[in-house]
This record gives structure tokens, C-alpha cells and sequence, in this order.
């Protein structure tokens, strides 16, 4: 309904504005959260730009929002407070604060990074689904990036919020990052408002390496083009950004941007050249990809490359193909 979404926006708002005047205006703020996105060398007008700001702590969020007589129904359904049957609390604390916007521009939800490097806590915090807030239809930096996107017909899809923000203040700002969530369908289909071309852009470990397995058929289900960028072993995208700079970052993208055949190819083939079974595998996984394309030319396009590259008849790939698609549009008439 209309006007509750507008009261969620006034105190999204509002904690944008409360975790912003922590960040530059207060002590704690600056000693804390400040020189903490110094040592990580954001600058500030990214810092202005990304609307970062600094949750305190000690519950002077719930005690400043009710004084100021925000009504507890909407803090808590964002999030920003919780309660427990000791009574009501801040639902970031002593974190620096990544606002999720919208297209619009307006805040939504947050992302909330602790400053301990203590296991145990969690790195990040995000805050919940909400009426204004559907994690589907949100992509962190997408109000930031969509101009870039649509100027280089192209968009970075990348891990977290610092690797938008690294890369964006290096130059590159047609980065977007699923933040928090797995990526979604609804995800992608907000980066096709914009360009048909996506360039997967994952940490540099198994984790980043699965992800953008799930990434490559979600685009290809679109019917858009996916690229994908393995970075070296320990990196990402803002700690590459950051050592290297937007020419070397884009040289190092260019050179090692691949198509989702060679890069399946890559890492399910690595070390296992000649094992019959893995190479077995590795086909009906690459082919699986293959038949979520729903253009059949290019569906077409794809069976020959696989086909040459791995050294199987197209015909067997075909057929496989085809079984997929076929046990597909059956489920989804099931469903
Ligand atoms: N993430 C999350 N909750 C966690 C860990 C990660 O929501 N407990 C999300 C965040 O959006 C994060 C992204 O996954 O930005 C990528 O995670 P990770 O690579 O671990 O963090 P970085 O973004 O690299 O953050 P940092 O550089 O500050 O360590
Ligand atoms: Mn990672
Ligand atoms: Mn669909
Ligand atoms: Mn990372
Ligand atoms: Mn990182």
C-alpha cells in the first residue's frame, strides 16, 4: 500500500541521513568509521557519492529515531531496529554503512560491515526484505552505475559493495553487485533495462568461482551475452582495482575475459586433461549452460564451439541438448 511504502522511505531516509552525520560529524564516527574507509583508501567524494556512513552503537539510532518520533512499526520492519523480549535495539552496531538505492536514488536497505576481523561475527549485516526493499529487484550500485552502463553497453557484475564502489572510483562505473544474496532472475533482468552485455567479475576463489557458474545460466536464460574474468587467487575486484588502476584492470580484463565454454572448459578441465569420466562430466555441465539459451542460432553457435573445443560430435551435443530443453519445458509445465 502506497502510504506505508512512503513511511518505510521516510525512515530509510532518515537512518541515511543519521548513519551519514555519525560518519563525518561525530567523534567516534570519524576516529572509527572514517579513518577506517580512509585505510581502505576511499576518497571522499566516492564516500559522498556511495552515501557511506557509520552505525554507532550503545542504541543511539532507536533512541534518536524515537525521539524524533519515527514510529516503531516501520524501524522495525527495515530492520534498523530489532527487539527481543529485553526491550528494543539498533539493528547495526558499531559498523560502517553501505546504503543499498534504488533506481531512484532512494536508500532501501543497508549493508553493514563489522570492523573486528573476529570469525565468529558475521562481516556483514544486511538488512532485511521489506515493501520497499525486494532483494530480486535490487542490484547494489545500480543507481550509481546505469548511466556508465548504458554509455559502454556493458555492466560488471561483481561480488560486494566494495568492489562496485573500488572499481567506480577508479574509473570504471559500470559495476553492480547482487550483495548479499544469491543472484536472482529479476537481478538480470534489471541489468537488461540497460545493455545486453554482462562481464561476470567474481573473487578469485571456489566461492567467487561457483557463483558465477549460477551467474553464466541466469544471463544466458535472458538470452544476453555473458563474459567471464577469473581474477588471480586472492583477489577481487576492489583489492585489483586498488593495486593496479582502471587501465591495467581493464587490459587485465580484456586479456582474460573468456566465453562461458572456454571458462567452464578451464576449470572443470584443469588438472584432469585426460580423465574420461571428469571430461564426460565437464560437457554435460557446460552443455546444461548451453541449452538455457533461447535463441537457437545461437544455441547453434555455441554446440560447435563446445563441440570443437572439447572434441565431441556436434550430434551427441545436440541430442543432449535437446533432452534438457525437452525435461525443461516439461517441469515447467508441471510446476
Ligand atoms: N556478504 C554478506 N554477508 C557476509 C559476507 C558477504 O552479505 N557475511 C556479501 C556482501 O555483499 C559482500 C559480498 O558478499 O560485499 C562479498 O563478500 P566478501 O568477498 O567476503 O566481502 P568483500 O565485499 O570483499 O568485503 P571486504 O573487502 O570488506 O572484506
Ligand atoms: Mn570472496
Ligand atoms: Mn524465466
Ligand atoms: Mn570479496
Ligand atoms: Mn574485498
Amino acid at each position: 500500500e502506497q502510504n506505508k511504502r512512503e513511511s518505510l522511505y521516510i525512515v530509510t531516509n532518515f537512518a541515511l541521513d543519521f548513519f551519514k552525520d555519525q560518519l563525518h560529524e561525530t567523534e567516534d564516527g570519524q576516529a572509527i568509521g572514517l579513518s577506517y574507509f580512509k585505510e581502505r583508501q576511499f576518497e571522499t567524494d566516492i564516500i559522498k557519492k556511495f552515501d557511506l556512513g557509520y552505525a554507532p552503537g550503545k542504541n543511539i539510532f532507536t533512541k534518536t529515531a524515537e525521539e524524533k518520533g519515527y514510529k516503531d512499526e516501520y524501524l522495525l520492519e527495515t530492520g534498523l531496529i530489532k527487539q527481543n523480549d529485553r526491550g528494543k535495539y539498533d539493528g547495526f552496531r558499531e559498523r560502517v554503512i553501505f546504503p543499498i538505492h534504488d533506481l531512484s536514488g532512494r536508500p532501501v536497505g543497508f549493508g553493514a560491515r563489522t570492523l573486528r576481523s573476529d570469525p565468529k561475527v558475521p562481516k556483514y549485516i544486511n538488512s532485511p526484505e521489506s515493501d520497499i526493499y525486494k532483494k530480486n529487484r535490487i542490484l547494489y550500485g545500480i543507481f550509481q552505475a546505469k548511466h556508465s552502463i548504458i554509455k559502454n553497453d556493458l555492466c560488471f557484475l561483481v561480488e560486494g559493495y566494495t568492489d562496485v564502489i573500488s572499481l567506480h572510483q577508479a574509473g570504471i562505473e559500470n559495476a553492480v553487485a547482487s550483495s548479499g544474496t544469491a543472484l536472482t532472475e529479476g537481478q538480470i533482468k534489471l541489468i537488461k533495462r540497460y545493455t545486453q552485455n554482462v562481464t561476470i567479475l567474481y573473487d578469485g576463489d571456489p566461492a567467487g568461482i561457483k557463483a558465477s557458474f549460477r551467474g553464466i545460466d541466469l544471463i544466458l536464460q535472458e538470452g544476453m551475452n555473458v563474459k567471464v574474468v577469473l581474477l588471480p587467487e586472492g583477489d577481487d575486484p576492489d583489492s585489483y582495482a586498488k593495486n593496479y588502476g582502471k587501465e591495467k584492470t581493464l587490459d587485465y580484463v580484456g586479456q582474460n575475459q573468456t566465453d562461458f565454454i572456454t571458462f567452464k572448459t578451464n576449470v572443470l578441465l584443469k588438472d584432469v586433461e585426460n580423465d574420461p569420466l571428469k571430461k564426460s562430466q565437464a560437457i554435460r555441465d557446460i552443455v546444461n549452460s548451453i541449452a538455457q539459451v533461447p535463441d537457437h542460432i545461437s544455441r547453434a553457435v555455441f554446440i560447435q564451439e563446445c563441440s570443437s573445443k572439447l572434441d565431441v560430435p556436434e550430434k551427441a551435443i545436440i541430442a543432449e541438448t535437446n533432452k534438457i530443453r525437452r525435461n525443461q519445458f516439461n517441469q515447467q509445465r508441471r510446476e
